[in-house]
């Protein structure tokens, strides 16, 4: 990132993430996909713009997150860093790993991990898993690439559990997902997303570990909150679920400015002789 300009705030580090755990400062995270999207939500506030791999479905339109791949992640990552870097710089850019990009093996992972910090200038990296990725995490953190974890629902392991319902309800996955939170936390992760669990263990794992939980459906005891950007301006007009506040109903406002639009064009209103030259 572009820090050199004196006027702009000061990039979101993980140590500032850290010290907003310490003072009870609320984390807000967003996920972006493109350049102009990047723009605004640094313009905004936001303090960690998340390039998630939820791009395979809101942008790409495939069913679930495992089809995007590492080529695909780093060239939504170089828009939005770029989009960050054409406003405040204050935002961190947080880059999901892709399904099969860090669990054939330590190697891979850590040369992947590698391959999306050196393509262009993002903070950090996101991986999905608990005791099964907790070596890999410690091998990428050890070299100094931060590591954001992610437990809880875990989509790229949706195939595995048969759907997206509530994760952790019962003790026995509860009490695993609580071990994993501090074996990621071990492994020298700055930070984990909760991804759709019961607030009460949210709230458990939120106060055992001193590294900042990010929530997106687990209450709000999290040291922050995620959510995908399409969901939260209403551009996918079925999905609704529990977890998510609209701001916006951008899907039916695009619709009717497009609509708009065609009228003009048809009816020959549209160039007038203003907009001529
Ligand atoms: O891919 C994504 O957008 C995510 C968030 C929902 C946490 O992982």
């Amino acid at each position: 990132m572009n820090r050199g300009n004196q006027q702009k705030p000061a990039h979101v580090t993980t140590r500032r993430l850290l010290d907003m755990k310490e003072k009870g400062e609320k984390i807000s995270v967003l996920t972006a996909y493109d350049f102009t999207m990047a723009r605004i939500l640094d313009r905004a506030g936001v303090d960690v713009i998340l390039v998630g791999d939820s791009a395979s479905n809101v942008f790409s339109g495939h069913n679930t997150t495992l089809p995007i791949t590492i080529d695909e992640m780093i060239y939504h990552a170089r828009a939005v860093v770029k989009g960050v870097q054409a406003e405040t710089s204050r935002a961190m850019v947080v880059i999901d790993m892709p399904f099969m990009s860090y669990q054939l093996s330590g190697e891979e992972a850590l040369r992947n991990a590698g391959k999306i910090m050196k393509e262009h200038e993002c903070d950090a990296v996101k991986l999905e898993g608990g005791y099964v990725i907790a070596e890999t995490v410690k091998r990428i953190t050890d070299v100094g690439i931060p590591v954001m974890g992610h437990l809880g629902l875990m989509p790229q392991s949706i195939y595995k559990y048969g759907s997206y319902k509530v994760r952790a309800q019962e003790e026995r996955e509860a009490e695993q997902l609580l071990e994993d939170a501090r074996l990621i936390e071990e492994a020298g992760a700055f930070a984990i997303v909760l991804e759709k669990i019961p607030s009460k263990l949210a709230e458990t794992v939120t106060r055992q570990l001193s590294i900042p939980t990010i929530g997106i459906g687990a209450g709000g005891s999290c040291d922050g909150q995620v959510l995908v950007i399409n969901d939260i301006l209403g551009l996918n007009r079925e999905f609704h679920p529990r977890f998510v506040r609209r701001y916006a109903d951008l899907d039916e406002v695009i619709e009717n400015a497009v609509m708009r639009y065609v009228e003009d064009v048809r009816s020959g209103s549209f160039p007038s002789a203003d907009e001529s030259y």
